[in-house]
């Protein structure tokens, strides 16, 4: 059974897909499934914006088949890790656990390359365009050490 990891923003269309994308591409597909979702409803069914897709395209990674969905309480039975981009995610992703042991699996994201900061990825989407090749570097960064740390944790060499 792979390993499952959610990655979860506000429209799942900016921030979380990048995410998905930079992880998954960082991870032996066989061992490990990368998801993504939003809090919020309002770009449901929709693919990634195209300045999500233009940063990474020219990074060589493909995220143009994503389609939005909304996190649900189900995602904590279905996941093993929870990241979340924002503090105003992680409350809204707390809010909708079962039990006090699944809060355990979330994660403020950025928390894994500078612990118990709580430094927020910035949310792009009213911004300029050069926020999207923040916010990639900034996940691509903390993406090489989730990765490590998930693979130390669930492989054997
Ligand atoms: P994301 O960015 O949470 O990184 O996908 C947003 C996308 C859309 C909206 C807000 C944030 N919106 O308000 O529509």
């Amino acid at each position: 059974m792979p390993v499952r990891i959610l990655m979860v923003c506000l429209g799942n269309i900016c921030r979380s897909p990048l995410a998905e994308g930079i992880l998954a591409s960082k991870l032996p597909k066989d061992k490990f499934f990368v998801d993504s979702a939003g809090t919020g409803n309002y770009h449901i069914g929709k693919k990634p914006d195209n300045r999500s897709i233009g940063i990474a395209k020219r990074k060589g990674i493909d995220i143009s088949c994503q389609k939005a969905r909304q996190f649900t309480a189900r995602d904590y039975k279905e996941y093993d890790y929870i990241y979340v981009m924002d503090g105003s995610n992680y409350s809204n992703v707390i809010d909708l656990a079962p039990d006090e042991n699944s809060k355990k699996k979330v994660s403020l994201i950025l928390n894994e390359l500078f612990p118990n900061e709580n430094v927020d990825v910035p949310d792009p989407y009213f911004g300029l365009e050069n926020g999207f090749a923040t916010v990639y570097e900034m996940l691509d960064e903390v993406c090489d050490v989730i990765a490590e740390k998930l693979i130390k944790e669930h492989t054997t060499s």
